[in-house]
C-alpha cells in the first residue's frame, strides 16, 4: 500500500484511487456510504479524544493528591469536573443523534436509487466464477457472459443476485456496500458508477476453496460504449478463421468441453461453466486468476487444477497439438 493509502484509510480521505477500495468511490452509493463513514470516524474520533482528555485530567488530578496539593480540597475543581462530564454527556448524545440520523438519510437515498433502476443484469455466484445476464435490448431473452461486468456510466443498474451452490457475497467496495448471495433466494443491489474505467470486485463471504479467486472484473463505460459492447455481446461467437481454430472448435464441440461450456452459434450449448461466446474478449481468465494471455489459455486447459486447486474444471487428456487448436480457436473469440 502506497504511503499516501495508509494515511487515506487512517483518516477515511478520498483521493486514494486504488483500484479496489472503499476509500476511492467510484459511484453514486459508495459515494453516499463514504460520506457516512467519514462522519462516523470523525464522531467516534471526537469521542475518544475526549476519553483520553478526561483520562489525563483524572491522572493528573490523582498525582496532585498524592503529592497533597492543597488546591484539590477546594469545591471549584468539583464543579467545573461535573459540569465537563455533563458536556461530555451533550457531546456524545448529539453524536449519536447525529450518526442515527444520518444513517436513516443513507438508508433512504440508496432506497430512491434503487426504485429508479433498470433491472438490466442478473449475476449468479458459482464455485468459484460469475455468471453474468444481459436483458437484452434488442430482442427478448438474456445474453450471457461470466467474470467481467460492464455498466453504465451515471445510469442507476439493478443488480440481481443469485447464487447457485453455496453462500456468496456480491461486492464491488468503488462502486457499494456488499450483499449476500444465497441460495434459493434473490437479493438486489443498485449500482450507479460515476468514474469511467476499471474497478475489482471479489467474493466477500468465504464459498470454499477458492474463495480468494472468485474475482470480477468490472468496466464503467459511457452509455454509447456500453451499448456498443452489449450489442457485440449478443451476437454469436467469430466463425474460426484459419483451418487450425476450425480443428479447436471442432475438438470442442466432441470432445468433453462442449458439454459444460456454451458457445453461441455453435452445437456447445451446456450451462454448467462460463460461457466462452466471447471469451478473449475479456480481460482476465477464471474470474481473474489469470490475465486473458495465449499462454495462460493453454496453461489454464492444460491444466487447471495446478492453476486454480479444486475447481470443477478437470485437466485435459488430449494431446499438445489438439490444445494448442483449441486455444487458437478460443482466442479469436473477441
Ligand atoms: Cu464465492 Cu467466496
Amino acid at each position: 500500500m502506497k504511503p499516501r493509502c495508509i494515511w487515506a484509510a487512517a483518516f477515511a480521505l478520498g483521493g486514494c484511487a486504488g483500484r479496489q477500495s472503499v476509500l476511492a468511490p467510484a459511484g453514486e452509493e459508495a459515494s453516499t456510504l463514504h460520506g457516512l463513514l467519514g462522519l462516523t470516524l470523525i464522531v467516534c474520533g471526537i469521542a475518544y479524544l475526549l476519553v483520553l482528555v478526561f483520562l489525563g485530567a483524572a491522572l493528573w488530578r490523582s498525582r496532585l493528591r498524592l503529592n497533597h496539593e492543597p488546591a484539590l480540597a477546594a469545591t471549584p475543581d468539583d464543579r467545573r469536573l461535573s459540569l465537563g462530564l455533563a458536556g461530555w454527556a451533550g457531546v456524545m448524545t448529539i453524536g449519536i443523534f447525529l450518526l442515527a440520523a444520518a444513517s436513516f438519510l443513507v438508508d433512504r437515498t440508496l432506497a430512491r436509487h434503487d426504485e429508479a433502476a433498470a433491472g438490466d443484469i442478473r449475476i449468479t455466484g458459482h464455485q468459484w466464477w460469475w455468471r453474468i445476464e444481459y436483458r437484452n435490448p434488442a430482442g427478448t431473452g438474456w445474453i450471457e457472459t461470466a467474470n467481467e461486468l460492464h455498466l453504465p456510466q451515471g445510469r442507476p443498474t439493478r443488480i440481481d443476485i443469485r447464487a447457485a451452490d453455496v453462500i456468496h457475497s456480491f461486492w464491488i467496495p468503488n462502486l457499494s456496500g456488499k450483499i449476500d448471495m444465497i441460495p434459493g433466494r434473490a437479493n438486489h443491489l443498485t449500482l450507479t458508477p460515476h468514474r469511467l474505467g476499471w474497478v475489482r470486485g471479489q467474493c466477500a463471504e468465504f464459498c470454499g476453496l477458492q474463495h480468494a479467486r472468485m474475482a470480477l472484473d468490472v468496466k464503467v463505460e459511457t452509455p454509447h460504449d456500453y451499448a456498443a459492447w452489449l450489442s457485440g455481446q449478443a451476437r454469436p461467437a467469430a466463425a474460426a478463421s484459419a483451418p487450425e481454430a476450425e480443428r479447436g472448435l471442432t475438438l470442442i464441440t466432441t470432445g468433453t468441453c462442449g458439454s459444460c461450456h456454451s458457445i453461441r452459434g455453435t452445437s456447445a450449448q451446456a450451462r454448467a461453466a462460463p460461457d466462452l461466446t466471447h471469451v478473449a474478449a475479456r480481460r482476465s481468465l477464471a474470474a481473474g486468476t489469470l490475465p486473458m494471455t495465449r499462454e495462460a489459455l493453454m496453461g489454464w486447459i492444460t491444466n487447471p487444477q495446478a492453476l486454480k486447486p479444486g475447481a470443477e474444471m478437470p485437466a485435459s487428456t488430449l494431446p499438445p497439438a489438439d490444445m494448442l487448436a483449441i486455444a487458437t480457436y478460443l482466442e479469436g473469440l473477441r
